[in-house]
């Protein structure tokens, strides 16, 4: 039988669903308590939202372009997820400034951050989107249930009965942090439409100076392709019973506006009905607001 607090392999900590494999409330508890320092810069997202090319490009900025580290060093080594055990072990023992990765919501992130001069990045994409490739990374990431049809799972998505609960609450929660100086929120689209300008962007938030050609050596090395060639970056080296690549590749399409394959207009209305409802009052808009 599943330990107590499990069921079907998942548990809840602070009301949001986590799967039991890799993840743990001892972990979880962990994290919360983590010790930030100032120079940290933490890639914040919620899943499926282009969070390892937010990490591939703080890497690369990170090397004013040189690729080296990013082809040497598996992502989950360079930026170390903050919400696992291992993960925390590994960002525990990184050369500063660290980056480290995380889907935590708001609620549940390091306590000692809201109190430092750490950074976040938050990138934000699409949810109709990050639905679809969410969809099918739960048919290859073993932590994760099979999600059954697509019709199923929008309404477990819809209801944030997912693991790293409601893409509403968490992007809600979030955003409630815009406005302070080491708060950085970027869109999956913006770095869709202009990755240069949003490698400048980011420089300059993240305080760096790069030439023009290291800012080419970024974009060229963030590519998409470059980072499906990139066995440090397609997570090939990742052990099968964590991510099952036989099914499907971890980067998939890498396109925004998937969607409109995978959802029926009524599918679509009904997604757009509940996003204004959760999102009402939030006071930021989104390019693709309904
Ligand atoms: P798709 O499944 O729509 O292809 P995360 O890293 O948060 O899990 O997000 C994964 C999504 O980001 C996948 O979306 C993946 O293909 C996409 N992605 C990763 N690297 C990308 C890149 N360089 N350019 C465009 N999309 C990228």
């Amino acid at each position: 039988p599943p330990p107590p607090g499990m069921s079907h392999g998942y548990f809840q900590h602070g009301g949001i669903t986590f799967p039991g494999l890799l993840y743990s409330p001892r972990g979880l508890e962990a994290a919360r308590d983590f010790p930030v320092h100032d120079d940290d810069v933490f890639n914040v997202t919620y899943q499926k939202s282009g969070t390892v090319w937010m990490l591939e490009i703080l890497s690369l900025i990170r090397c004013d372009g040189d690729p080296r580290w990013c082809r040497s060093v598996p992502n989950w080594e360079r930026g170390p997820w903050l919400e696992t055990l291992l993960g925390l072990r590994r960002a525990r023992g990184a050369p500063r400034p660290r980056l480290i990765s995380s889907h935590l919501p708001v609620q549940l992130f390091p306590t000692a951050f809201f109190s430092s001069k750490a950074k976040v990045i938050y990138t934000v994409r699409n949810p109709k989107d990050v639905l679809v490739s969410l969809y099918h990374f739960a048919r290859i990431f073993r932590p994760y249930k099979d999600p059954g049809s697509l019709e199923q799972f929008l309404e477990q998505f819809l209801q944030g009965d997912v693991p790293f609960g409601s893409w509403f609450d968490h992007v809600r929660g979030w955003m409630g942090l815009r406005g302070r100086e080491n708060f950085f929120c970027i869109s999956y689209e913006e770095l869709q439409q202009d990755l240069r300008g949003s490698v400048e962007r980011l420089c300059v938030f993240l305080g760096r100076r790069l030439s023009a050609a290291a800012l080419d050596a970024v974009v060229a090395n963030a590519s998409f392709a470059a980072m499906s060639r990139n066995r440090m970056s397609n997570f090939s080296l990742s052990p099968l019973f964590i991510l099952d690549l036989r099914r499907g590749p971890f980067l998939r399409k890498g396109i925004s506006g998937d969607w409109k394959n995978h959802l029926t207009p009524e599918q679509s209305s009904r997604f757009d009905r509940v996003y204004r409802e959760r999102m009402a009052g939030l006071g930021v808009t989104f390019p693709w607001d309904p």
